[in-house]
């Protein structure tokens, strides 16, 4: 385990925000037969589980700059240091009671990700990793599988939701992996994808069009697992424009070469 004073502050932040949504969660049954329904009720999950984390890390750190889901960009006076957050990934499971939603915590310092805290506060599952000090799984260190033929791999992805652009090459995309991948996953929580991926768990993933708070805490997971980070095309823009293709050596290889060709 990761004892830096950073780690320690990220998880225990990414730990009680965790807490707030566990008890959200538990309602959302009882909300579903409600007649206003669960969807306010889950915004405001989501609203509650940021403020918890942007007051406890800028308690931590009181300079640093936030990108967040919810409440937007805020600026510090250290134009180094800049927190990427999603309070909830994964709404629309927990929406429907599927308890595969996580909190993503990430620093950026001079514009590389150094660290990264995924946690899912239903299953407790924690992952952490600091740029150069490994990737852990609770206690655990965390390697990528040892997957290196394609045809052997479990390999996750994301769709665009109804409303968002680019249905059409997803579902082109989907077939031509479809045919050189052991099988595909469509989990809902991007950071539990990336963080699936380090864990050795899943041995590959892809996703267009996400944000760098999505990605930002499984990116330092899966290098510092050993595994690969990319754009689709093989190049490093995946935090600008949120397409991600990571893996093995030989899985995010084939894949880099089936969705590189399409678009
Ligand atoms: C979403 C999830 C999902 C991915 C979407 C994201 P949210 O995040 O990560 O797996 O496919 O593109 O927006 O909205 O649940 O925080
Ligand atoms: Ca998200
Ligand atoms: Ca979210």
């Amino acid at each position: 385990m990761i004892r830096s004073p950073l780690m320690n502050v990220m998880t225990s932040t990414a730990m009680k925000a965790g807490k707030g949504l566990r008890q959200d969660f538990s309602q959302i049954a009882a909300l579903n037969i409600s007649k206003k329904g669960p969807g306010d009720f889950v915004s405001q999950a989501d609203k509650r589980a940021e403020a918890t984390i942007f007051r406890e890390l800028e308690r931590a750190r009181p300079d640093y700059c936030f990108v967040m889901e919810e409440s937007g960009v805020v600026e510090g006076t250290d134009k180094t240091h800049r927190w990427h957050i999603d309070p909830l990934d994964g709404t629309t499971n927990f929406l429907h009671g599927i308890p595969i939603f996580a909190v993503s915590i990430a620093l950026e310092r001079e514009g590389q990700i150094v660290a990264g805290v995924v946690y899912n506060p239903i299953t407790d599952d924690l992952y952490v990793a600091e740029k150069g000090a490994g990737a852990f799984h609770n206690n655990h260190r965390m390697r990528v599988s040892v997957c290196d033929d394609p045809r052997d791999a479990l390999v996750g992805f994301g769709l665009p939701h109804i409303g968002k652009s680019g249905a059409a090459l997803a579902i082109r995309e989907m077939g031509a992996v479809m045919g050189r991948v052991g099988g595909l996953r469509r989990m809902g929580a991007a950071a539990l994808d990336l963080a699936s991926v380090a864990n050795g768990q899943t041995d590959g993933f892809w996703e267009r069009g996400l944000s760098s708070w999505d990605i930002a805490a499984g990116i330092v997971l899966v290098r510092e697992a050993g595994g690969y980070v990319s754009d689709l095309k093989g190049g490093d823009s995946f935090l600008s424009t949120g397409n991600i293709v990571v893996g093995t050596e030989s899985v995010h290889k084939e894949l880099v070469s089936v969705l590189s060709k399409l678009d």
